[in-house]
């Protein structure tokens, strides 16, 4: 199925579109008939293909939980065939925001769309809300992409359309009747705060407003799930925080789960509960989000991170060699919640300290960040600081 079909069945639609392609996007969609009003709740997951009662899926079945099986996934190219994804094996949990960070060509879109089948992998299985959704025929999957909401970086709205419409036409084209349609975008337009833009066209919005109508639009069919893939991209430092914020209190007040990537890690630290690192197609790292930032096992990992982390100018460096200074790095991941006692500090390390560079900051609760510090020669091991309980890493990395 086109993309544009998958768009429209989940409550999304390009612009731009072609007659043909929305044609045949449509009849898909009715070959399942009118989804049920807003007043009728969620709609009903498709029924056939569900996992086998006495297997793991079916017993731990929770809406909005994803769970990946191998999942491989090679394009055909000209220039031959070209693995995107291999042997990925993880679960998504229900109800949380599920961070995928990786360089560009890393396969992050490639897995997020296999989500909504918008990509079908090569071999493995997904599953979604204990669905094996790899054998769902196109009625099946219209209701998966009503319950897998997608968001984008450029939007796609349709420009011709005013807000309102832009939101009211997954609703339409599931032939829901006009009443119950004004009603739903009344009631979304005010959960993303457009409530005063109705007949406003796309054109005349700013890019968060925009995005804010791309969720709206997303959510219509109450899904359990909302894909995002780059949403914060186009937008400035702060239009970005308003929508993470926006996205945060979705996730809480409706209860669904997100899936989020990003180039962005600040907005990984800001909003991710977990986060998976996909490097050449490969899932390389995965944990909690305070856990990955603050000790990263893997090059890629730490890559991706190095923007967050602080180098010693040559002009630091060259005064401290003035000095005949040590230079001593203290990490805080997180565990225990420490937060750095300079003082506890320079006196185990015989004498005063310089503060040379660095940060902390608090990542889910727990402190997070690295400083770089001088001492005098001569003193005690860093190591004895960790055993101190005053870091959890400390090493010496330059000498004067
Ligand atoms: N339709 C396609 N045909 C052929 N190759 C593709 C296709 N889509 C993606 N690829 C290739 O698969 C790999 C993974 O692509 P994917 O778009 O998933 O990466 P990504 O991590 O989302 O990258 P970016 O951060 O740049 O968006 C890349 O090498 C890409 O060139
Ligand atoms: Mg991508």
């Amino acid at each position: 199925m086109s993309d544009l079909a998958s768009n429209l069945s989940s409550g999304l639609a390009a612009s731009g579109n072609t007659g043909g392609v929305l044609r045949r996007a449509l009849a898909v969609l009715f070959r399942q008939g009118p989804s049920a009003p807003a007043s009728a709740g969620r709609v009903a997951p498709a029924a056939a293909s569900v996992a086998p009662a006495a297997t793991p899926q079916a017993q731990t079945r929770q809406a909005g939980a994803v769970r990946f099986e191998a999942v491989g996934k090679t394009y055909r190219s000209a220039a031959g065939p070209v693995p995107a994804l291999v042997a990925i094996t993880l679960d998504i949990p229900a109800g949380g925001i599920f961070g995928i960070i990786g360089r560009s060509g890393a396969g992050k879109s490639s897995l997020l769309r296999t989500i909504n089948r918008l990509e079908q992998p090569s071999s493995g299985r997904v599953w979604v809300d204990g669905q094996d959704i790899s054998t769902f025929n196109d009625a099946q999957l219209v209701a998966l992409r009503r319950r897998v909401g997608m968001i984008f970086q450029h939007f796609n709205l349709l420009s011709a359309k005013t807000v309102f419409d832009n939101v009211a036409l997954p609703l339409r084209v599931a032939g829901w009747p006009e009443a119950a349609v004004r009603e739903r975008v009344a009631e979304l337009l005010a959960l993303v705060g457009l409530q005063d833009k109705h007949s406003t066209y796309p054109g005349r919005l700013s890019g968060g407003q925009k995005q804010r109508v791309g969720i709206a639009r997303a959510l219509v069919h109450r899904p359990e799930i909302l894909l995002c893939d780059e949403a914060t991209s186009a937008l400035d430092p702060e239009t970005t925080q308003a929508i993470l914020a926006l996205l945060k209190r979705i996730n809480q007040q409706l209860g669904l789960t997100i899936v989020l990537i990003t180039h962005e890690m600040g907005v990984i630290r800001e909003i991710c509960d977990e986060v998976l690192v996909l490097e050449r197609g490969h899932a390389v790292e995965r944990g909690p989000v305070w856990r990955v930032f603050g000790q990263p096992q893997h090059d890629a990992t730490r890559a991706l991170l190095s923007p967050l982390a602080h180098a010693l100018s040559d002009e630091v460096r060259a005064g401290l060699a003035a000095n005949g200074e040590r230079v001593i790095e203290l990490r805080f991941t997180g565990e225990g919640g420490l937060s750095p006692d300079l003082q506890a500090i320079a006196a185990l390390l015989g004498g005063p300290v310089r503060l040379l560079h660095g940060g902390v900051d608090r990542i889910q609760g727990h402190t997070h960040g690295q400083l770089l510090v001088s001492a005098p020669v001569g003193g005690p091991p860093p190591e004895r600081l960790v055993a101190a309980g005053l870091a959890h890493q400390a090493q010496e990395i330059g000498h004067a």
